[in-house]
């Protein structure tokens, strides 16, 4: 009997992303993240192939998990994704999303990675439209808006991104889907209202938080910003 997955945590989410951490320090920069709040981090996977990077196997995941109380999403930035999946899921992942682009049943992605009782969620890249993700919402927990071109932290908020985020807020909430919206690159202490105010509730940030000389008071602005950002947007919608 599939396990029930753990549920991501409630409210808007800064969502600090592993391919920034200094990875020589790694129990620290978790005790740290977790000391200022954090909730749910990010492992930015990357094969070379779908992506030009390449990043990191399941075994960090494990590595996560030696410190409880973290829930931990594996961004599949990989071609083949069903084949990956398997060994993220068995290596502890609460969540795993996949790449629209990567998948050649993206439906029947998303409802694999729930009969194997994680969260499922799906990514779009910068030039993919939102519309091939909206007829999947019913099948999905998270819906990822990339807003840069993926494959390496650091780079530029990509604006034009909004539109996405905005329609698929107002498909969520139309239908009344419990779906995750969220959105990964450049979000830092310049982009992140913009984000939050177009309906995203989960925010990815790597350079803006492990890159920081405070971590604790950049996660904890940046959370803030969101919050109110978020809010904001609900009482114009
Ligand atoms: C894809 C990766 C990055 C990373 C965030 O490129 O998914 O977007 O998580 O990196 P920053 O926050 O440094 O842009």
């Amino acid at each position: 009997m599939a396990i029930s997955p753990r549920q991501a945590p409630a409210g808007v989410q800064i969502v600090p992303s592993l391919l920034s951490a200094d990875l020589a320090r790694l129990g620290a920069c978790l005790d740290a993240a977790r000391e200022a709040g954090v909730q749910w981090v990010s492992v930015d996977v990357m094969d070379g192939h779908f992506v030009p990077n390449i990043s990191f196997g399941p075994d960090l995941i494990r590595l996560i998990r030696r410190r409880p109380g973290l829930f931990v999403d594996a961004h599949l930035m990989v071609s083949n994704p069903e084949v990956s999946a398997p060994f993220f899921i068995e290596a502890g992942a609460d969540m795993v999303v996949v790449h629209y682009e990567a998948c050649r049943n993206p439906r029947a992605a998303l409802r694999s990675l729930r009969r194997a009782g994680v969260l499922a969620g799906m990514a779009v890249k910068p030039r993919t439209p939102v519309s091939r993700l909206l007829p999947l919402l019913a099948d999905m927990d998270l819906a990822l808006v990339m807003t840069v071109e993926p494959g390496f932290a650091g780079a530029k908020f990509l604006g034009p991104m909004m539109s996405k985020v905005r329609a698929l807020r107002r498909a969520i909430d139309a239908a009344g889907f419990p779906c995750r919206l969220q959105v990964d690159g450049g979000i830092s202490a310049d982009t992140v209202a913009a984000a939050a105010s177009a309906g995203a509730d989960s925010l990815v940030a790597g350079t803006a938080v492990f890159g920081a000389k405070d971590l604790g008071a950049a996660f904890k602005s940046l959370k803030r910003t969101a919050e109110i950002s978020f809010v904001r947007r609900k009482r114009r919608a």
